[in-house]
């Protein structure tokens, strides 16, 4: 097969990713847009959202293509996320792979974000197979069982709430910025990530997560505590107590990730590795107790740079590349599912 060049667009929520990513060499060139815009409402505006995608997407691709020093000629494939994500998000990237795969006739592929962000590590480590991958993020909570590129399994998912935005609600509640989870970490540290308040666990047998509990738990123990005003929703608490909610709250996350990957490697173990990846993978604290988990399994751990957790166009582009090399295109009738 010819060398080919895949171009990754991303536009399924908040952040605009274009990257270029080469079938020998690797990764030539990844361009990102975050917006800012969603900051005092505590969540991503979808309105908003797509909006700046429209505004952002020309400007970002053509800064991937210069970084990489091509031009849209030069490239063979292009790879577009279509699901899940916001509608309105996903259509702005769609609609333009759609336009420049039509008027230049190139081959067009749509991609899972989830796929994406199981795949990510890949973008700077060989990892082998097969392996568990704890997706985290905004959107989605999941344990896979990854046995080769493009083939994979979910052992376990989230019930109700992601993990991020779980992280989102609880600074919310808290009066703090989004996204929630860089804050609630600050905020854990200043207390040296010490459980104070014991959260409840969710601890079905099985390897689903569940949020909403959690949170609701948090909430009263608030109102129990005279910090939360259940009308106005304001927070009315101090900063100490700011500092040991989002440990506790942290704490509980954490110890569940290690439980419910725990009980998954105990089930299959033929595997050769962890994976944890998306948002919430930034975690420091997170990441930490993952790796002990890994030590004490003897299993290699790979936890992307920080700019491959957050949605980003280079996993995109990395999946494209081998779904091209595996013949799986998709047509001009592509459509969004968020
Ligand atoms: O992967 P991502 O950029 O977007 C989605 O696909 O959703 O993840 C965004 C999520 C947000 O909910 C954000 O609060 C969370 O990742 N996040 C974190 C941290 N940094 C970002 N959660 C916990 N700790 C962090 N340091
Ligand atoms: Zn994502």
């Amino acid at each position: 097969m010819k060398p080919y060049i895949t171009l990754g667009i991303e536009t399924s929520c908040d952040e605009t990713g274009a990257a270029l990513y080469h079938s020998e060499k690797g990764l030539l060139s990844d361009a990102l847009f975050s917006q800012d815009h969603h900051h005092a409402y505590g969540g991503v505006v979808p309105e908003i959202g797509s909006r700046v995608q429209l505004e952002r997407i020309n400007p970002i691709i053509s800064s991937a293509l210069e970084q990489a020093q091509l031009d849209l000629n030069d490239v063979d494939v292009i790879a577009v996320t279509n699901r899940p994500g916001l509608a309105g998000s996903l259509l702005v990237g769609v609609c333009f792979a759609k336009a420049i795969a039509g008027a230049l006739n190139k081959k067009i592929i749509g991609i899972n974000h989830i796929e994406g962000h199981v795949f990510s590590p890949f973008l700077e480590f060989d990892v082998p197979f097969p392996h568990i991958c704890l997706t985290s993020s905004g959107g989605h909570t999941s344990l896979f069982l990854v046995r080769g590129f493009g083939e994979y399994e979910i052992l376990g998912q989230t019930a109700d709430d992601a993990a991020g935005e779980a992280f989102d609600k609880i600074a919310k509640m808290l009066g703090l910025a989004y996204p929630g989870g860089p804050e609630i970490e600050k905020r854990a540290a200043l207390v040296d990530f010490q459980d104070f308040f014991r959260y409840p666990r969710h601890k079905p047998k099985t390897l689903d997560f569940s949020y909403s509990g959690l949170k609701t738990a948090v909430m009263y123990d608030l109102v129990k505590k005279n910090a939360y005003d259940m009308k106005t929703k304001k927070f009315t608490g101090d900063d100490e107590l700011i500092n040991k909610v989002a440990s506790s709250f942290l704490a509980c996350v954490a110890d569940v990730f290690v439980e419910k990957l725990e009980r998954a490697i105990k089930q299959h173990p033929d595997i050769k590795a962890l994976t944890f990846v998306g948002g919430v993978s930034r975690n420091k604290f997170i990441r930490e107790r993952i790796e002990q988990l890994a030590k004490k399994y003897e299993l290699p751990l790979f936890i992307p740079s920080p700019q491959y957790c957050i949605d980003n166009g280079a996993m995109i582009a990395f999946v494209g590349n081998y779904k091209a090399a595996q013949g799986k295109f998709s047509d001009l009738y592509l459509d969004v599912q968020p």
